[in-house]
């Protein structure tokens, strides 16, 4: 019997327990009515007189090993299973620093602020759209491919297909803000409509299905393209400094006529040509052009009398030039390694 004692104390430390499953084949094994303990209580009776009390002592002892094993391997089992279900070990630990903001919030801010000063109000809309708003007062033909499932998140198609105005969708851009307030408002309008904007594309460094713009839109009599110009080199200055650069290259939108896209001069390289700007000396920063006769009178605004201009631009890719972020999911992620580079920011 000491033997069989002995070799069931090495077999039950050795036994390994790594889940309820074998805790409960432990249980069975050693601590159940049937199970190896109590088989040797069991031939106690057997054992000679003279034997008893140190044969007993044994015993116990084994019992006591085999139930102290067991509830500390519970106890163990149920701790990781709260800890695994309810406690996110990435937190950072207590005490918590101060907020910051967002680089996104602060950006969009200061661009919000850089309009205000020149007489820009701002407008918002929503993010769930329908076609007519996003695509179709906007000029887009109705074949055109940004209209495309690759492109556009769509919620409810009407219509097969075929592209339909009633067609429920997320915006691809705030210029749907912009059909709005030109749908109930008669010019002068001089707007900025920031917001969240939706594009089906994989996520990458360079790209997001979820990113933010700022659009901006100006309507009135004889709004001319130096307008547009001069408009874009004060806001150019005001959030990259007086000395920046900027040039206008032909580009084409469906809703605006002529279209260009403006670039900085890259700030990195300071125009020598480096591999952000691909040696070019300059940085994509925003698309614009004067908006189409079309779109003005699909809004219910007389081409005749009114022009006007309009911009766009992504407020990541501005923070991107700014701050020299070289990853966009690094804004939406909440790693606060990254957020807390921007606490001395003030806006
Ligand atoms: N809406 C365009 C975009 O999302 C940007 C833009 C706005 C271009 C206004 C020209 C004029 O890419």
């Amino acid at each position: 019997m000491k033997e069989r004692i002995e070799e069931l104390v090495k077999e039950i430390e050795a036994f390994n327990i790594s889940c309820p499953d074998e805790l409960e084949q432990f249980r069975l094994k050693y601590l159940s009515k049937k199970g190896e303990v109590s088989v040797l209580f069991e031939g106690f009776r057997n054992v000679p007189p003279e034997a008893k009390r140190e044969t007993g002592q044994l015993l116990n002892n084994l019992k006591q090993l085999a139930t102290d094993k067991y509830n500390a391997e519970k106890e163990r089992l149920s701790m990781a299973e709260t800890v695994s279900t309810t406690t996110d070990l990435t937190m950072p630990a207590y005490p918590f620093g101060e907020g910051t903001r967002h680089p996104i919030s602060i950006i969009r801010n200061e661009i919000i602020d850089i309009f205000s000063r020149i007489g820009f109000t701002v407008s918002e809309g929503p993010e769930i759209e329908d076609d007519n708003h996003v695509f179709s007062m906007l000029n887009f033909a109705a074949d055109h491919p940004a209209r495309d499932m690759q492109d556009t998140f769509f919620i409810e198609k009407k219509s097969g297909t075929e592209s339909d105005p009633h067609d429920v969708l997320l915006r691809t851009h705030t210029s749907s803000v912009q059909v709005r307030v030109m749908e109930n408002t008669q010019p002068p309008i001089r707007t900025i409509c920031p917001g969240r904007v939706f594009r089906n594309e994989a996520v990458s460094a360079r790209a997001h299905c979820i990113f933010h713009q700022v659009e901006g839109l100006y309507v009135a009599e004889n709004v001319s393209f130096a307008d547009l110009k001069q408009a874009l080199l004060y806001f150019a200055a005001e959030l990259f400094g007086k000395d920046v650069k900027i040039r206008l290259r032909p580009s084409f939108f469906p809703f605006t006529e002529p279209s260009a896209e403006m670039d900085i001069n890259c700030n990195i390289c300071e125009g020598k040509g480096c591999n952000v700007c691909k040696g070019t000396g300059w940085l994509e920063l925003l698309g614009c052009g004067m908006v189409d006769p079309n779109v003005l009178e699909a809004c219910g605004i007389d081409s005749v009398k009114y022009s006007g201009y309009a911009f766009g631009l992504g407020i990541e890719r501005a923070a991107m030039l700014k701050y020299g972020v070289n990853d966009l999911r690094l804004y939406f992620e909440n790693d606060i390694r990254f957020l807390y580079q921007f606490r001395t920011e003030i806006l």
